[in-house]
């Protein structure tokens, strides 16, 4: 059985897996292209998120540790962030949450509203930074500040993107080729490619349990030279982690997140009202939104490699809609 190794992790359950699989029929017809959407943005905790999915095998590994608090780190507007607190909450622990504004804005929407506001419902203590430039560091300072106040911190990385919390992807690959099993012969897979967790997941459990589909990142913060790197490590590592080898290629298109992290751009703005108004479905104008917009030009321009079911992994996002609007 291919990874069968997944099993001997400790993890939460969180998400109620298996979340829906759907076709978007007008979506489809809109495009000339068969459509089908991965339904991670309604996970059940704290509207939902590909982070919980990751959640589960670290915040299993902080209780095993005997952790009191969960410290992570983010932008202001960070899901990562609003889902790690949620799940602090709900065990009971403690959450410490490093947070920068890697767009320097000053708009009130994005200082207070959307995921900010969501932060201190669940009760974070937030600590400022001017820049989230060496994070691993940054955050290991703030742990260790913790520590000497009495507090027992478990560091949960940067987007949860580490081997083990990149597990929660490899589970989502069993479950989305369970779903799609009989019904339907997915060409192509596209995802959102940030912290590269959620990518490396799916890479490796794709390659196991859907060999023939193809795997497309659309990269919201770095080029292709820049992300490559990240992507490549964490698969060989949650590789490694299961005893696997891991050979697929990872294939990133870094054409769709300009101006830059965190700025919205026409193009990510345009797939967000063409979702909600073909088919009621929410993306965000950070990450779904350009990876949408990647996959709608990636029809036009023949970027994938035949024409063949496209399915859209929907990691969610949308609590920063309240956020950036009006636009900053
Ligand atoms: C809504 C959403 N989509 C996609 C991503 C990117 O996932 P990853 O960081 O695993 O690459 C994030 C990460 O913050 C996110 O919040």
């Amino acid at each position: 059985m291919p990874l069968q190794h997944l099993t001997r992790f400790p993890r939460l359950e969180l998400i109620g897996a298996p979340t829906p699989l759907e076709y978007l029929p007008r979506l489809s017809d809109y495009l000339g292209r068969e459509i089908f959407i991965k339904r991670d943005d309604v996970t059940p905790m704290a509207l939902g998120g590909n982070k919980l999915r990751k959640l589960e095998f670290l915040a299993a590994d902080a209780l095993r540790e005997g952790a009191d608090t969960l410290v992570t780190a983010g932008a202001i507007q960070s899901n990562h962030v609003r889902q790690t607190a949620a799940v602090a909450a709900k065990l009971g622990l403690h959450c410490v949450a490093l947070l920068e504004n890697p767009i320097g804005t000053r708009a009130e929407n994005y200082l207070t509203n959307g995921n900010r506001l969501l932060l201190d419902l669940f009760d974070v203590q937030v600590e400022m930074c001017a820049a989230l430039d060496a994070p691993d560091a940054q955050l290991a300072e703030l742990a260790t500040r913790l520590e000497a106040q009495g507090f027992r911190p478990y560091v949960v990385p940067v987007g949860g993107s580490n081997a083990l919390g990149a597990l929660g992807y490899v589970e989502s690959s069993l479950e989305i080729a369970q779903q799609c099993a009989d019904s339907v012969a997915i060409s192509s897979v596209v995802v959102a490619s940030g912290s590269a967790g959620t990518h490396a997941g799916l890479a490796v459990g794709l390659e196991q349990v859907m060999p023939d589909a193809e795997l497309i990142g659309v990269t919201v913060s770095r080029s292709v030279e820049q992300q490559m790197p990240k992507v490549v490590n964490l698969q060989q590592q949650i590789a490694t982690a299961l005893e696997l080898e891991a050979r697929a290629p990872v294939l990133l298109w870094d054409d769709y997140f300009a101006p830059q992290y965190g700025m919205p751009n026409e193009a990510g703005d345009e797939a967000v009202k063409l979702l909600a108004r073909l088919e009621g479905i929410l993306l965000d104008p950070v990450y779904t939104g350009k990876a949408m917009a990647g996959l709608i030009d990636g029809i036009s321009q023949r970027r994938f490699r035949d024409n063949g079911p496209l399915l859209f992994i929907h990691t969610g996002g949308a609590p920063a809609l309240f956020a950036y609007h009006p636009h900053v």
